[in-house]
Order: structure tokens, then C-alpha cells, then sequence
């Protein structure tokens, strides 16, 4: 069953959204070279406390993992895809690109976000990766409308990275978010006809989370159970907003 939002429900999805927005962004101002992931995730935390939020991912149980997740962040760094862990030991270098992924909530409510950011300067793959990677969001988040149907956004982040060269990954997916992290319907990047295909409706709120590798599509896990890399060693790009359906068309609670 997908829940629909009241107006006020939105406006609480709102608060933890723009307050997911903010955090992002200061987060995304301090990336530089010789900076430890971990310095992002002491920043988050802090923000999150003044906030008086509740981190979305610290002690989430993941199943496939078999555990709870040990972060307020996820920052997954080149080919890495989702699932990247804070460390002392990994320092961003000139080059790299860093997927920076945090969800909180806020009087019951949940906001989750995602954003990659460039280390300096990057090669022009790695630039038209981003780019194009955050294009098939902001497509798809256009397609949030009453009377259109789940796959109309799922196709058109497919057809976009499809039609630029990219792959698409499969392992991992969208979904709706409310008074959960992870609510129905799962939004994969792509058509999945053994899904069923609803009609969006005024209060449905989807987080869209395109992951696109710049290679081949298939992930595998590392030995820590976390961490999604590409097979292939290529780059991987993450971009996501939390976006509800509305009678005034999309409403993105995870931007200004
Ligand atoms: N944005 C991802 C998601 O919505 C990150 C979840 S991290 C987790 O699934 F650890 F909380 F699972
Ligand atoms: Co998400």
C-alpha cells in the first residue's frame, strides 16, 4: 500500500527536507583534497544535534547487509555506488567524485538526499557522468504528477542514462519515504515489468535516486557488507531528491 501525505504531513516532510538540503550543502562546501570522509560525517552529526534531528541511516538495519548501519552519512567515493562508509583512513584526492547520501527525521517525518560532488579538478567523463546523472533526475522528477503512472519515472531516468552511453544500476532502487525511510512503491532506475505500475496520486512522495556507473551496470558488495562498488572498477554518480505529488505538479521537500 503506498501512503498518501496529508498537506500537513507535507509541510513536516518539508521541515526534515530542506533541513536534509542544508546539511548537503555545507557538507558539499567543505569537500576538498587531503579532507577524510569522516570529517564529513562529524560535521553531519553535529548539524543534525543542533537540529534537533534523528539521523535516517545511523543504526537502520539493512537486511542484506545482515546489520544496522553504523553512519549518519553515506559517502561513497569514484566506483564506489551507494553504501560508501565514513573513514579516517579515506582521504579525498584531485579527481575523485564523492556521492554524499543522508536522510534525518523530524517530528516523526523522514527527508533523504543525495548529491555527488567533484574533488578538484575531474576528467570530462567524470564531469558528463554528473551531469548527465542529475539531467535523469531532474527529468524524472517532471514526471511527478497526479494521473501519471511509477513508470514514467523510472523510464525516463532510463531512457536518458541509456541514451547518453551510461548503465544503469539494478541492485538498488528509489522508494517512498514518509514516517519511514523506506515505504512502498520501490522506484527503480528503470522499467521493472514484474513491478506494478500505479497511478500517482496527490500526497505519494517518492525519493528518486538515480545510481549510474559510467561502465558496465553490475554491483558487488565488499568484504565490510557494505559497501556497492562497480564490477568494473568504473565510476558510479548519485543523485536524489524526496518529491511529492501535488495539485500544483512535483514539490521538491529537498530543495529551497
Ligand atoms: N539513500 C539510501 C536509501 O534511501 C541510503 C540508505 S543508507 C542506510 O536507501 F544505511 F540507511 F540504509
Ligand atoms: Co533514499
Amino acid at each position: 500500500m503506498i501512503v498518501r501525505k496529508t498537506p500537513s504531513e507535507l509541510e513536516k516532510m518539508r521541515r526534515s527536507g530542506l533541513l536534509v538540503h542544508e546539511i548537503l550543502h555545507s557538507l558539499a562546501a567543505m569537500v576538498t583534497e587531503g579532507l577524510p570522509t569522516w570529517d564529513l560525517e562529524v560535521a553531519a552529526v553535529k548539524m543534525m544535534e543542533d537540529a534537533g534531528a534523528k539521523p535516517a541511516f545511523k543504526n537502520y538495519f539493512v537486511a542484506a547487509a545482515g546489520e544496522r548501519y553504523r553512519f549518519v552519512l553515506c559517502t561513497s567515493v569514484n566506483d564506489e555506488i551507494v553504501h560508501g562508509m565514513p573513514s579516517t583512513k579515506r582521504i579525498l584526492r584531485k579527481g575523485d567524485i564523492v556521492s554524499i547520501d543522508t536522510g534525518v527525521s523530524l517530528n516523526g517525518y523522514f527527508g533523504d538526499s543525495a548529491l555527488t560532488v567533484a574533488v578538484g579538478e575531474i576528467s570530462d567523463q567524470a564531469k558528463r557522468l554528473m551531469r548527465v546523472t542529475e539531467e535523469s533526475l531532474e527529468l524524472a522528477i517532471d514526471k511527478v504528477r497526479e494521473g501519471n503512472r511509477l513508470f514514467d519515472i523510472c523510464g525516463t531516468v532510463e531512457d536518458h542514462v541509456v541514451s547518453n552511453g551510461f548503465s544503469i544500476v539494478r541492485e538498488y532502487v528509489g522508494h517512498g519515504i514518509g514516517t519511514q525511510l523506506h515505504e512502498e512503491p520501490q522506484v527503480p532506475n528503470y522499467v521493472d515489468r514484474r513491478n506494478e505500475n500505479p497511478r500517482l496520486r496527490e500526497g505519494m512522495v517518492l525519493a528518486i535516486e538515480p545510481m549510474v556507473n559510467a561502465g558496465r551496470p553490475e554491483a558487488k558488495v565488499l568484504k565490510d557488507k557494505w559497501t556497492a562498488v562497480a564490477k568494473d572498477g568504473s565510476y558510479s554518480a548519485h543523485f536524489e531528491h524526496c518529491v511529492a505529488v501535488t495539485s500544483n505538479g512535483p514539490w521538491v521537500l529537498t530543495r529551497p
